[in-house]
């Protein structure tokens, strides 16, 4: 069999499982399929100045299993197709570097590239391989907001995370008969909020799928502390909304005037309780995977593998119910998985008298 050389790359926002992926891959590479791998640093960076490569080899993923982060580094700039560009008079400009990137693969001697990364990464893997690039794409984000996989790496570390903060603030809460905000990630999507509010036992969870009223939410509030529960612990994804609000996620969060501290801020004002937020931010990214995202990680790593030994290329590794698929990386991208207003997870969540932006029907 003749040695195939491969290229890793980790684009994008990090998640925890990153390092499962790369060391499943340059292991099953490895033994099975007699490959030699290289790490390409910091995404699609790292293919436009060749300089920022590194050699992957069974010492190189030696203990990486249970780290956060990628050994490989990443960024959520440096789009080859549309780089950022500054000359030396101080002028911005964006130029197209994929044919770069095309030569640099060549001269690497490279046979193919599992990109690992998010959406983005996924739009910039698709472009290359429409250019004759072999790729094979890896999907990560903790949001877990991809249609085309159930889920993504990271999704479960966030959670976990998310739930111990509930559980920490439950007792705090408790303690000052206060109503604690707790504001999560997920970008515009509410799936670590509702997952994380359904596991810690929160009392409110407000995701961006369902616009809430405040009169209502207030009046829930206000009927716990009448009913004699002294606290109430309230999960605000980073994008929910009021009912009526125009603001986008992507221009809330360049503002500290985030939807958790909004809420904080209503209840205060609205319902004269101490209030107390928190916002969770890069902790849900950072640290050590839970074995779940060590396991989804290492599977995808393992199939991604299999994929370039197949020279199956331009697909990306993806998990439907319980087995390991793929499927063609252009139909994966641009296509986000949003909570379903009137699905199982919030009528979950309702059924244990939840608050989820809506009064309850029963
Ligand atoms: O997509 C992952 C994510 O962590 C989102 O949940 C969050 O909105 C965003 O990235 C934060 O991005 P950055 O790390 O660039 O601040």
């Amino acid at each position: 069999m003749s040695q195939l050389r491969v290229a890793i790359t980790t684009g994008g926002g990090d998640a925890p499982g990153l390092n499962a992926v790369i060391r499943a891959a340059v292991k099953t590479g490895m033994s099975r399929f007699n490959m030699e791998f290289i790490g390409i640093e910091d995404g699609f960076e790292g293919l436009i100045n060749t300089r920022r490569i590194i050699k992957l080899n069974r010492d190189a993923v030696r203990g990486i299993l249970p780290k956060g982060g990628t050994i490989l580094g990443s960024t959520n700039r440096g789009n080859p197709f549309d780089y950022d560009i500054k000359s030396v008079d101080g002028e911005e400009h964006t130029s197209d570097l994929s044919d770069r990137c095309m030569e640099n693969f060549e001269s690497l001697e490279l046979d193919a590239l599992i990109a690992i990364g998010g959406d983005g990464t996924m739009h910039i893997a698709q472009r290359f391989f429409e250019k004759g690039l072999p790729v094979v794409g890896v999907p990560k984000t903790i949001d877990n907001d991809l249609l085309a996989t159930d889920v993504t790496f990271g999704f479960n570390t966030a959670v976990t995370v998310a739930t111990e903060a509930i559980d920490r603030l439950h007792s705090t809460a408790e303690s000052h008969q206060r109503t604690m905000v707790l504001e999560v990630m997920g970008r515009d999507a509410g799936w670590i909020a509702l997952e994380a509010g359904i596991a810690g036992g929160a009392d409110l969870i407000l995701i961006p799928e369902i616009a809430y009223d405040r009169k209502d939410a207030m009046r829930f509030i206000k009927r716990r502390y009448a009913r004699g529960s002294n606290f109430s612990i309230a999960v605000v994804a980073e994008a929910a909304r009021e009912a009526n609000q125009q603001n986008t996620e992507t221009q809330r969060r360049r503002t500290s005037d985030t939807p958790g501290t909004w809420f904080a801020e209503m209840v205060r004002q609205d319902l004269d309780v101490e209030v107390r937020l928190t916002i969770l931010g890069h902790l849900q990214r950072g640290g050590s995977p839970t074995c779940i995202d060590r396991m989804l990680g290492t599977r995808f790593g393992v199939h991604a593998a299999e994929l370039v030994a197949e020279k199956a290329f331009g697909r990306m590794v993806a998990l439907n119910g319980t087995q390991i698929v793929d499927v063609p990386i252009q139909d994966a991208i641009g296509k986000q998985k949003f909570v379903k207003p009137d699905g199982q997870l919030v009528r979950t969540a309702e059924s244990l008298g939840i608050y989820c932006g809506r009064p309850l029907q029963w």
